[in-house]
C-alpha cells in the first residue's frame, strides 16, 4: 500500500497515489455533509415510525400517528354529499318559480348545470346550447314542445323518438320519397316555406306561385306546423317562419326535409340522470333562454 505524505503547499496529507508526478490530496469529506446526512436519516426513521410505512404480509405498519388518507378522502366525499344533499333536496322539492327566484340556488344551477350539460348534452346541442346541424338551438329557437318548465323536464325525461316507452314522437313525413306530393308541388311548397322567413324572396317571387304554395301548405303541412306555419306544440313540429332551422335554412336542406322527411332523436334521460339532475338541467336551459332573449 502506498504511504501518504504531507503536501507542502496545502499542508494536507496525500493518499500516496501518484500519476506522472501528480499526487492526490486526501481531503476529508466536509463535516456539514455528515451532519446533514445524519439529520436526514434520523428524520426518515422517525417519519416511517410515525406514519403508515413498511409493508408486511398481512397489511402494513400503520404508524404511531394513525394517519389514514383513505378515511380522510371518504370523510371529504361524505361531507360533499351532505352539502350537495341540502341543495339537491331543495331542487327536488321546491317549485320552479321559487328556485328561479333564489339567487343562491340559481348560482348552483348555473355551475352544476354547466357541467351536467357539458357531459351529457353538449355533444349534440353544442357547448353553449346553441345547436348544431340536426340538433336544435335550445337558447333562442322557439321550443317545439312548449317552454313550460314541466314540459321541458318531460322532454328531457322521455326524449323525442327516444327509447323510453313514454317518448315523444316527432315525425316529418317524407312527402317525396313516399310519393305524397309531386316533385313540382314539393318545389312550390319549398319556395313558399323559404319565403315565410325571407321577405326579399317573398317580394321577388311570383305571387301566384306563392298562392299555390300556400294551398299546398294548408292541405299537407298545416295540420302539424299550424295554419300560420309557426309550429304546433302538440305535434312537436317546428316554427318555419323564423331564423332558426334545425337542418339548415338553404333550399337544399328544406327540400331534403320535405322530400325525405326527418325524425331527429333526442335520447330519453330517465334512468341515466336523476330526477334532480333533470330538473336542474331544465332550470339551466330556461336560464340560458332567459339570458339569450
Ligand atoms: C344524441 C343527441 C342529443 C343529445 C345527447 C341531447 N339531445 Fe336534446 N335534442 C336532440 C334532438 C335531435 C332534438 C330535436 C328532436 C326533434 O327535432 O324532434 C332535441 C331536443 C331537445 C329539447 C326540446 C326542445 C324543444 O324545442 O322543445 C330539449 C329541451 C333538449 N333537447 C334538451 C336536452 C338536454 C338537457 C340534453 C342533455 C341531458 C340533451 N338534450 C341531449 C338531440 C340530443
Ligand atoms: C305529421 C306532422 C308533419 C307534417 C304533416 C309536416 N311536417 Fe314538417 N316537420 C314535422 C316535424 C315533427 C318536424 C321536426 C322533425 C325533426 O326535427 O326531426 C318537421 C320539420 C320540418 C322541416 C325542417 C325544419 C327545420 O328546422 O330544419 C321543414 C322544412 C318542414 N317540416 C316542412 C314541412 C312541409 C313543407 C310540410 C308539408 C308539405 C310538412 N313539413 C308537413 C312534422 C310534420
Amino acid at each position: 500500500m502506498a504511504v501518504g505524505e504531507r503536501d507542502k503547499i496545502s499542508g494536507q496529507m496525500t493518499t500516496g497515489h501518484e500519476w506522472n508526478g501528480i499526487k492526490e490530496l486526501n481531503t476529508p469529506v466536509p463535516k456539514i455533509l455528515y451532519i446533514v446526512l445524519t439529520i436526514a436519516v434520523c428524520f426518515a426513521v422517525i417519519w416511517t415510525i410515525l406514519n403508515p410505512s413498511w409493508p408486511g404480509i398481512n397489511g402494513y405498519f400503520r404508524g404511531l400517528l394513525g394517519v389514514d388518507q383513505k378515511a380522510e378522502v371518504a370523510e371529504v366525499v361524505q361531507q360533499a354529499q351532505m352539502d350537495r344533499a341540502t341543495w339537491t333536496d331543495r331542487i327536488v322539492s321546491e317549485d320552479y318559480a321559487a328556485i328561479q327566484a333564489d339567487p343562491a340556488l340559481m348560482t348552483i344551477v348555473r355551475e352544476t348545470g354547466n357541467t351536467l350539460f357539458g357531459d351529457n348534452c353538449a355533444a349534440c346541442h353544442g357547448t353553449s346550447a346553441t345547436g348544431n346541424p340536426g340538433f336544435p338551438n335550445l337558447t333562442q329557437a322557439p321550443t317545439m314542445w312548449g317552454d313550460d318548465p314541466e314540459i321541458i323536464a318531460e322532454t328531457i325525461r322521455v326524449g323525442i323518438n327516444g327509447s323510453s316507452d313514454d317518448t315523444r314522437y316527432a315525425q316529418m313525413l317524407a312527402f317525396g320519397r313516399d310519393q305524397m306530393l309531386e316533385s313540382e308541388d314539393i318545389n312550390t311548397v319549398v319556395t313558399y316555406v323559404q319565403a315565410l322567413s325571407q321577405p326579399d324572396l317573398a317580394a321577388a317571387t311570383d305571387p301566384e306561385l306563392l298562392a299555390t304554395g300556400a294551398t299546398i301548405f294548408a292541405e299537407n303541412c298545416a295540420a302539424c306546423h299550424g295554419e300560420t306555419a309557426k309550429g304546433l306544440t302538440d305535434t312537436g313540429a317546428p316554427n318555419l317562419t323564423d331564423a332558426f332551422w334545425i337542418y339548415g335554412s338553404d333550399r337544399a336542406a328544406i327540400r331534403h326535409s320535405v322530400f325525405a322527411g326527418r325524425a331527429g332523436v333526442m335520447p330519453s334521460w330517465e334512468g341515466r340522470l336523476t330526477p334532480a339532475d333533470i330538473k336542474l338541467l331544465t332550470l339551466y336551459v330556461l336560464d340560458l333562454r332567459a339570458n339569450a332573449q
